[in-house]
């Protein structure tokens, strides 16, 4: 007699190999090398536009290693699977996409298959750039097609089995693929629907703005209620009104542009190269992407909604009086009432942060870690790391205090434990 969970292993084993047996019959022919196109072949109207396509996509920012060339691939994407590489993008013809036709280039944006037919991880974010209209990915693979080839190679992905083995992507995609042009929404805008297309569609917003479910996918009655990238917190963008300053389009727009606001926090991790990328392109497509997220608002609940000002000054716990002295050394010459670089223009009161008023202190503990690198000629936009001068005891006693001070939400829990959660995190990133 065989038992019970001899017969389940056997019938999960058959129905593993039957979904692999389907993966494999419904994998993508290979679509033949051409020869790369000379640059000559590209006009300089559809490269202009496709630095515009690259830099909204922010494509520069996954496929170039810290310290490698522009697009040739090898920077490691950690997910909950294991570390997938982005690949080589420059026209290379032996390691990149030289010998790739546009035919070739669409079906990779459009459906997230590879030339040669292999299917391509969701950590290329195709599911949103599947939206893009035929004339921005042409001006794309313009503008990719004439960089300088670059010969690399990226690193083979370490994904725990069973996702290693890509044909099981099919499945994937049957959930959370649609591919396809996005239509135009005839009853709203212009500019709306520039905005949804950049949103959803090249921006790929919510790719990081969004939870995730267990397989990574996301869920779409759930998209921009916030999510988590790379050890931070992706705030909701659809309570940006609930903001203790309410988020005003003019607001997002500089921010969006220029990663400050005067009456928001910076753009600090991810962030950062997501706004260094919209700086550079033209103003009109950042107010469309403004006036759609505008309009996606959740009602704003009244319990939800801060004010600036603190409105009970509950005396300070012992912890939070050993912050305000860490606070007084550290952090007022830049943070405090009276410091000269909080005029108007320059630098927000952490009251309006939503770091500081967020459900989690993850992204405040983030930028005590870490700070903000300095750039030069951005000196009102740096601030020290303080990951190696304080312990993760004084850490959390100084964000108690300034959750304490600046926010009127309610104590933070475990902050100690979570500053060596993020710590640990970080380290193995
Ligand atoms: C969030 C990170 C991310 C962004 C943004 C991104 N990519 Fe990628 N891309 C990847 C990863 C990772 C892969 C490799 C996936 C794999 O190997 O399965 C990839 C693969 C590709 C491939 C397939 C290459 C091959 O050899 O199979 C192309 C083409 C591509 N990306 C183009 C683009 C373009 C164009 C943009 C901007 C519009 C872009 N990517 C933006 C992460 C990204
Ligand atoms: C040299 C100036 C400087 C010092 C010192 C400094 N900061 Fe900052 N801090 C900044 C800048 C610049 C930003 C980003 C812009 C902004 O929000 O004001 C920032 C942002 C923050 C934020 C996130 C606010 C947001 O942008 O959402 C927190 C939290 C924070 N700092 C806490 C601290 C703490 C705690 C200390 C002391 C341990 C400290 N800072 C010391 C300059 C400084
Ligand atoms: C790679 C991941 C990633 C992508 C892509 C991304 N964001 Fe973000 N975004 C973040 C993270 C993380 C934060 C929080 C960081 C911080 O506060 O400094 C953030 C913060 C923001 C904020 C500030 C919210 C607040 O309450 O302070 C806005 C607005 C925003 N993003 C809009 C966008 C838009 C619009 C897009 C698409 C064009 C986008 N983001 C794409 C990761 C991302």
């Amino acid at each position: 007699m065989i038992r019970r969970p001899v017969v389940l292993a056997m019938a999960g084993v058959a129905i593993a190999a039957a979904l692999a047996v389907a993966a494999l019959l419904i994998s993508k022919r290979a679509i033949a090398p051409v020869s790369p196109p000379p640059p000559s072949s590209f006009d300089s109207q559809t490269k202009l536009a496709g630095a515009r396509v690259v830099a909204l996509g922010d494509c520069i920012v996954c496929h170039t290693a810290k310290g490698g060339k522009p697009f040739a691939g090898g920077l490691p994407l950690a997910t909950p699977f294991g570390t997938i590489y982005a690949t080589n993008i420059t026209p290379d013809a032996d390691t990149g996409i030289g010998n790739w036709s546009l035919e070739a280039f669409t079906r990779a944006i459009r459906n997230g298959v590879s030339r040669d037919g292999h299917l391509l991880y969701p950590a290329f974010p195709y599911i949103h750039f599947t939206h893009m209209s035929d004339s921005d990915i042409a001006a794309a693979y313009a503008y990719l097609m004439t960089r300088e080839p670059v010969k690399a190679t990226a690193p083979a992905n370490a994904l725990i089995f069973p996702l290693n083995f890509r044909p099981l992507l099919a499945f994937w995609n049957a959930l959370f693929l649609r591919p396809g042009e996005q239509q135009t929404e005839a009853s709203k805008d212009a500019e709306w629907n520039r905005g949804r297309l950049l949103v959803n569609g090249l921006g790929h917003c919510a790719s990081c703005h969004s939870p995730l479910n267990v397989i990574g996918g996301e869920q779409p009655g759930q998209a921009f209620d916030g999510g988590v990238v790379d050890g931070w917190d992706a705030p909701a963008l659809n309570t940006l009104n609930a903001a203790p300053k309410p988020w005003t389009k003019q607001q997002l727009v500089t921010y969006l542009r220029t990663g400050r606001a005067s009456e928001h926090g910076a753009a600090a991790g991810p962030m950062l190269p997501v706004t260094r990328d919209l700086a550079t392109v033209p103003a009109e497509d950042v107010e469309a992407i403004a006036a759609y997220l505008l309009s996606l608002q959740k009602p704003v609940a009244s319990s939800n909604a801060p004010r600036a000002v603190r409105a009970s000054a509950a005396p300070l716990t012992a912890a939070q009086q050993r912050g305000a002295t860490l606070f007084a050394a550290s952090c007022a010459q830049c943070h405090g009432n009276a410091s000269p670089m909080q005029s108007p223009g320059q630098r927000p009161t952490l009251a309006f942060s939503t770091a500081v008023n967020a459900g989690t202190p993850r992204n405040a503990i983030q930028m005590v870690l870490g700070g903000i690198a300095w750039h030069g000629e951005d000196t009102i936009n740096y601030m020290p790391a303080f990951g190696d001068v304080y312990s993760n005891e004084q850490i959390a006693d100084l964000l108690s205090y300034v959750r304490a001070t600046y926010s009127q939400h309610s104590a933070w829990t475990d902050v100690e434990a979570t500053v060596a959660k993020v710590r640990k995190e970080n380290d193995a990133r």
